[in-house]
Formats: C-alpha cells, sequence, structure tokens
C-alpha cells in the first residue's frame, strides 16, 4: 500500500501589515486588549491585486519547487479555503489553470479553519488508495474581504494568506499516518457568513443587513475550541500508535494565543512543544496551520523523521487533526523551476480562450447549443 508523503511546502502572505494600533483608528480597540484576550499583534491584509488564487498560486509555486516536482506532474488539487473567488468555479481550477496542471483535477474544500485537516485527509486517502499519486493541498484565504470592519468583535482576528503541501506516494512507511475528522452542526449558528447561500440569497437587502460578513458568537467558540483541541489531537496520536513523547511538535490552528494554552494544559506540554505565530499573522483559517508548519519547518523545529500532530477547529462547527511524520523532498528528484511552467500555463491559457472563440464563431455565437 502507497504512504502519502509531504514532500514539499510553502507559503506567501501579502505585502500590507495591519498592526493592532491601526485598527484602533477603525473602531474602538486597543493594542493591549487585542494581545491580551488573543496574543494577536498585526496581520496581513490583501492587497487590491491579491485574491485567494493569486496567493494560493504564490504558496503552491514554493511547495512544488521544494518538492521538486512539475506542475505538470500534478493528479490533484484541493483548495480549501472559507473565502473562495467564487461560489463557482472552484477556486482550485483556477488555480489548476494558473500553474498549468494539464492533468489534475481539481475542487475546493468547505469546512472552514478545520479544511486544510481535512483536505490533507482526502489527498492522502485518494493516494493510500493507489487512485492518484500526487496532490497539492493548499489553504488559501482572502478573509479581510469577507470581514466587518465596523465590527469589533471579528475583524481584530483576522488575517490573509496562504499555505501548500505537495503529497506523494511512496512505498516507505511514514507521511499522514491517522486523521480524526468531527462535526457538529448543531453548532452552524456560532459562526456563520448568513448571506449569499440559498437560505438568504444575495440582494440589496441582505447587503443592507450585513449577511455578507463574518458573523460569531466568539466566547461559545472559544469554549468549543478549548474542548476539542487537546482531545483530537490525543485521537490522531492513538489512532497512529504514537505516545505523546513521540510527538516533536503540534501544530494548532492559530485563532487565539489562549486557545493555544488551553490545549498545551489539557496535553500536559509546555508551549515549546507548540508551533505559534498567531501573533504574526491573527487568524488565516485554512492557511493557519500550513503557515505554521512551514514557519516551524524553517526555523529547525521539524526535521525529517520527526512525528507531529496537526490540529484545527472552525466553524460548521468542526473540527480534526492528524498525526504525519515529517519527510521532506525525495532524495531523487532533481531541482526545477515552477515559474517557466506559470508563464507556460499563462500561454496556453489565453489560446484555449481564443481557441473557444474561434469554435464559437464556426459552430455559431449565441444559438442554442443543444439544437
Ligand atoms: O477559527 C475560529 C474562529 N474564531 C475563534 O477562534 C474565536 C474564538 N473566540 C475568541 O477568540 C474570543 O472569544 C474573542 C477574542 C473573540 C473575545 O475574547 P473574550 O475574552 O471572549 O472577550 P468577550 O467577547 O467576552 O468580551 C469581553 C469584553 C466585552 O465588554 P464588556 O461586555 O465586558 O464590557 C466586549 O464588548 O471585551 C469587549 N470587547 C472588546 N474590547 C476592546 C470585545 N471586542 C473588543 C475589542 N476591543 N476588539
Amino acid at each position: 500500500m502507497a504512504y502519502a508523503h509531504i514532500t514539499g511546502w510553502g507559503m506567501h502572505v501579502p505585502k500590507k501589515i495591519l498592526t493592532n494600533d491601526d485598527l484602533a483608528q477603525m473602531v474602538d480597540t486597543n493594542d493591549e486588549w487585542i494581545r491580551e484576550r488573543t496574543g494577536i499583534h498585526q496581520r496581513h491584509i490583501a492587497d487590491k491585486s491579491d485574491t485567494t488564487a493569486s496567493l494560493a498560486v504564490e504558496a503552491a509555486t514554493h511547495a512544488l519547487r521544494m518538492a521538486k516536482l512539475p506542475p505538470t506532474e500534478l493528479d490533484l488539487i484541493i483548495v480549501a479555503t472559507s473565502s473562495p473567488e467564487y461560489v463557482f468555479p472552484s477556486t482550485a481550477s483556477i488555480v489548476q489553470d494558473q500553474l498549468g496542471a494539464e492533468t489534475a483535477g481539481a475542487f475546493d474544500l468547505s469546512a472552514a479553519c478545520t479544511g486544510f485537516i481535512y483536505a490533507l485527509n482526502m489527498a492522502t486517502q485518494a493516494i493510500r488508495s493507489e487512485q492518484i499519486k500526487t496532490a497539492l493541498v493548499i489553504g488559501s484565504e482572502t478573509l479581510s474581504r469577507i470581514v466587518d470592519w465596523t465590527d469589533r468583535s471579528t475583524c481584530i482576528l483576522f488575517g490573509d494568506g496562504a499555505g501548500a503541501f505537495v503529497l506523494q506516494a511512496s512505498d516507505e512507511p511514514g507521511g499522514v499516518l491517522s486523521a480524526v475528522m468531527r462535526s457538529d452542526g448543531s453548532g452552524g449558528n456560532l459562526l456563520a457568513i448568513p448571506g449569499g447561500g440559498s437560505v438568504n440569497p444575495a440582494s440589496s437587502q441582505t447587503v443592507l443587513d450585513g449577511l455578507h460578513f463574518i458573523h460569531m458568537n466568539g466566547n461559545e467558540v472559544f469554549r468549543f475550541a478549548t474542548r476539542v483541541m487537546a482531545a483530537a489531537s490525543r485521537e490522531a496520536m492513538e489512532k497512529a500508535g504514537l505516545e505523546m513523547d513521540d510527538i516533536a511538535l503540534i501544530v494548532p490552528h492559530q485563532a487565539n494565543y489562549r486557545i493555544i494554552q488551553a490545549a498545551a494544559r489539557g496535553l500536559k506540554l509546555p508551549m515549546e512543544r507548540f508551533a505559534v505565530n498567531v501573533h504574526k499573522y491573527g487568524n488565516t483559517s485554512t492557511a493557519s496551520i500550513p503557515i505554521a508548519v512551514c514557519e516551524a519547518a524553517e526555523q529547525g523545529m521539524l526535521q525529517s523523521g520527526d512525528n507531529t500532530v496537526m490540529v484545527g477547529f472552525g466553524a460548521g462547527l468542526t473540527w480534526g487533526s492528524l498525526a504525519v511524520r515529517w519527510t521532506g523532498p525525495f532524495e531523487e528528484a532533481k531541482p526545477i523551476k515552477v515559474r517557466p511552467y506559470r508563464r507556460r500555463a499563462w500561454l496556453r491559457s489565453v489560446l484555449r480562450r481564443i481557441w473557444r472563440f474561434i469554435e464559437g464563431l464556426v459552430w455559431g455565437r449565441g444559438k442554442d447549443s443543444s439544437a
């Protein structure tokens, strides 16, 4: 049976930084309150030219370069996101086009902040059942576009960014060892974007009522998070046959420093065993775990052969965890440049649009195609 190894990882955040002091100019808040209650010092915010797909493509480029895997060899792309480019087409299809991943299937996965854990498990299962050999899993967000910048209880929390993993099949044991995926839809109302779906289709009234923004009951989500984080981490370890001492690092969803502290207390582990960067990026939803992994790996906190647990929670309510034996790029792979693939992908995409236009002229534009 094939194992799904993480052979490349990459992250990308927009350049613009919004500090707590900047936010204090916008809503009734202050740096001290935000630091004490959340641990967040600043967050990165998308520029006009940044979109969820553009951040995803940059993160993916770094991950593919590290894995030394050309985009043309990808079998599957999953983008976990809470702020997709559109309802459809999927952000993943846009990423597939921009990378030139000509033979990859692509879809978005919606499980809010737990999305990256779910997506990594889905890609793992496809590799383990030998349906595919390679996958690109991305968490990408432009939450700044769906945050109500007049609501101090939510706008201080979120940030933009993307993180990506490349997964590859190998007969060598390792990679993603176990997964836990859970949901409790009875808490769906605690964290939601109520407008724009089939219940409240977008209208001028839904916009006037602010239903297209994130609405959250922070206290309830906080209590739920502190309940599930330690339990889910333990469950993933047990499923993988690992003890607490076997785990080099726990990478939790970066929502609130106090939630991570509660998880550490629950697991009876010191904070040094946790990857923490919530102070720099705020809560980047699906991107927070892969971004934290990238930084931990860069700082030497994750080495090849180490066991790690990734654990997240979010709207749904959803939560989940994974136990992973860290791998790194396969030794036999040769270095590649990804940017030339992206340039070719751009040209290919333009040519395909032109070809579709010509086809339209030949077959008659505007005529009922089913006739
Ligand atoms: O990916 C999942 C996404 N969501 C989360 O992870 C959210 C989880 N929840 C949390 O992180 C916390 O509940 C928050 C950070 C959202 C809030 O922290 P809290 O310690 O639970 O504060 P609170 O909501 O109980 O509010 C305490 C006080 C209130 O004032 P009163 O009623 O005590 O006078 C709030 O009005 O703080 C006030 N407050 C603020 N003050 C300054 C709320 N937001 C702010 C603010 N600045 N930004």
